[in-house]
Formats: C-alpha cells, sequence, structure tokens
C-alpha cells in the first residue's frame, strides 16, 4: 500500500499468503509422486500463552498448504533427558523433515542441548549449531533462521536496496538480532547493532537508513527519532493494555519513513511463511527432488 506521501506499508500477510500459495500448489503436484505429504512437528513445553498462540499459527500454516504436522505438548516439568527422547524419535522418523521447540524452554532444561539434540537436516528454525555455520559461510544446503529470512525476502519484493545503506539492528538475540545482521552484512549493507545498554540510541537512529527494532520494547523508536525516508522493519511483538504493538510507534515513524512494516500483518506473518519454506525445502532433499 502507498499512502499520498510516497509511504508504503510493507505487506506481510500479502506476502506470505503468496508464498504459502506457492508451496501449496507445489507440494500438491509432488506429493503423489513421493507417496507423503512433507511433515513438521512442533515441541511445546508448557503453557506460556504467547507460545501456544504461535504454535497454532504454525500448525494452521501447515495444514493451509497441506502438510502433515504433529504437536507435542509436554508438561513443563518434564526433565531434560525425557525431552532430548522426544526430540530423537522425531529425528528418526519418516515422516518427518521439519522439528523446532517452541522457545522458550523452562530454565532447568538446556536450551543449547536441545537445539542441538535435533539433527541439523530437520531443524527448520535454523537454529542449530551447523545451520549457524553454513549461514555464516553462504552454504545454501542449511536453513536460515525464519525472522530474519522473511525480513530479506520483505526488502526482495519491495526492491529495498540494501548496498551502502547505514542500516541500525536493535536486539542481539541469537534467533533475530544476531542471524539478521550476518544476512545485512552479506547484501553489503553497513550494520550497526544496539542493545540496552547502547548509549545515545536516538543519536544512532537519526543517522540509519534502515532501522531493524528487535528489543521487545513497545514503542522503543519514536517519530523525533528517525529521519525523513528511513525505512523500518518492526519485528517487536509487544502486548500492552490487551493490544498488540511493535517497538516502533507506528503513528508517528509512519509519518517520516519510505517504507514501513505493521504490527501485526508484517514480520510474523513472514517467519511461518519462512517456517513452511524451510520444512518444505528439507521435504525436497529428503525424497530428492
Ligand atoms: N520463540 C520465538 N520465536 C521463535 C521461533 O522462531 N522459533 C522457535 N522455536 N521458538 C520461538
Amino acid at each position: 500500500m502507498i499512502s499520498s506521501k510516497g509511504m508504503t506499508i510493507i505487506d506481510g500477510k500479502m506476502l506470505s499468503d503468496k508464498i504459502l500459495k506457492e508451496i501449496e500448489e507445489e507440494h500438491s503436484e509432488l506429493q503423489t509422486g513421493v507417496g507423503r505429504k512433507a511433515g513438521l512437528a512442533v515441541i511445546i513445553v508448557g503453557e506460556n500463552p504467547a507460545s501456544q498462540i504461535y504454535v497454532r499459527n504454525k500448525i494452521r500454516a501447515c495444514e493451509r498448504v497441506g502438510f502433515h504436522s504433529e504437536t507435542i505438548r509436554l508438561d513443563e516439568h518434564i526433565t531434560e533427558e525425557n525431552l532430548l527422547l522426544e526430540i530423537e524419535k522425531l529425528n528418526n522418523d519418516n515422516n518427518i523433515d521439519g522439528i523446532l521447540v517452541q522457545l522458550p524452554i523452562p530454565k532447568h532444561i538446556n536450551e543449547l542441548k536441545v537445539i542441538n539434540a535435533i539433527s541439523a537436516e530437520k531443524d527448520v528454525d535454523g537454529f542449530h549449531t551447523t545451520n549457524i555455520g553454513k549461514m555464516m559461510i553462504g552454504d545454501e544446503t542449511g536453513f536460515l533462521p525464519c525472522t530474519p529470512a522473511g525480513v530479506i525476502q520483505m526488502f526482495e519484493e519491495y526492491n529495498i536496496d540494501l548496498e551502502g545503506k547505514d542500516v541500525l539492528v536493535i536486539g542481539q538475540s541469537n534467533i533475530v538480532g544476531k542471524p539478521m545482521t550476518l544476512l545485512l552484512i552479506n547484501k553489503r549493507a553497513t550494520v550497526q547493532v544496539c542493545n540496552s545498554k547502547t548509549k545515545n540510541l536516538p543519536e544512532k537512529l537519526q543517522k540509519a537508513d534502515v532501522v531493524v527494532a528487535a528489543a521487545g520494547s513497545p514503542k522503543l523508536v519514536k517519530g523525533s527519532d528517525v529521519k525523513e525516508g528511513v525505512v523500518v522493519i518492526d519485528i517487536g511483538i509487544n502486548r500492552v493494555d490487551g493490544k498488540i504493538c511493535g517497538d516502533v510507534d507506528f503513528e508517528e515513524v509512519s509519518q517520516k519513513a519510505s517504507y514501513i512494516t505493521p504490527v501485526p500483518g508484517g514480520v510474523g506473518p513472514m517467519t511461518i511463511a519462512m517456517l513452511i519454506k524451510n520444512t518444505f525445502k528439507s521435504y525436497k532433499q529428503k525424497v530428492g527432488k
């Protein structure tokens, strides 16, 4: 959508719908010959309400594209050993192409151990050490983390060139900020990464051509912080007074931006589309297509 001021709202929902439709069609053609559907298994430990919603949306996307899916619900007190056994079963299940363990998991379980217990060939979240390494050196047989990969697809779809651009990434998590930074570097952007201890954030924001906000802090980025024509990607999903909002004050910042993602309807649907894309890639690798 383009406003009268020349500002474009990047429509993640529409782009995600397009990607899912293409996958649905290709999968439908392939599965007859192959004799089985692509399959995704999602493990959820405990009752975190936000995780319940995310998992439900991932399973719905599988249903939409005709994939087989399984949700494995485990008690929050499960031992690490038993969780690892569940993962092992799925690693050995020939109907399963993708496995993900919804994060966060309870504190008594070692997250890295769990992530690396998933076979790298089924790690459709792209969090396994092997896939992070493949991303680092540009080995395309691996899986890219879904949220950063979704953001890169948005830039490509809207022809937003990153070469030589000053990009400010706010947030340095393993699942978003760090891989996002790497993918932006690969696009020849000049990237600065900030965290909650960064000094003079508004001053740095003022200089950025592109802002990628993944801080988990509602409306952290204000209209007065950014320059005219900035491109803004909002990865935050925060719940304030029962309403979902991002890390960017959309009303204010959209007055100055050339491109901006909304929350909801921006990056969120793209994360799911990339998960389905990774699962389909894994399926095709396994069935030799
Ligand atoms: N928790 C928040 N985002 C994600 C994600 O992309 N994958 C998993 N497994 N857990 C998450």
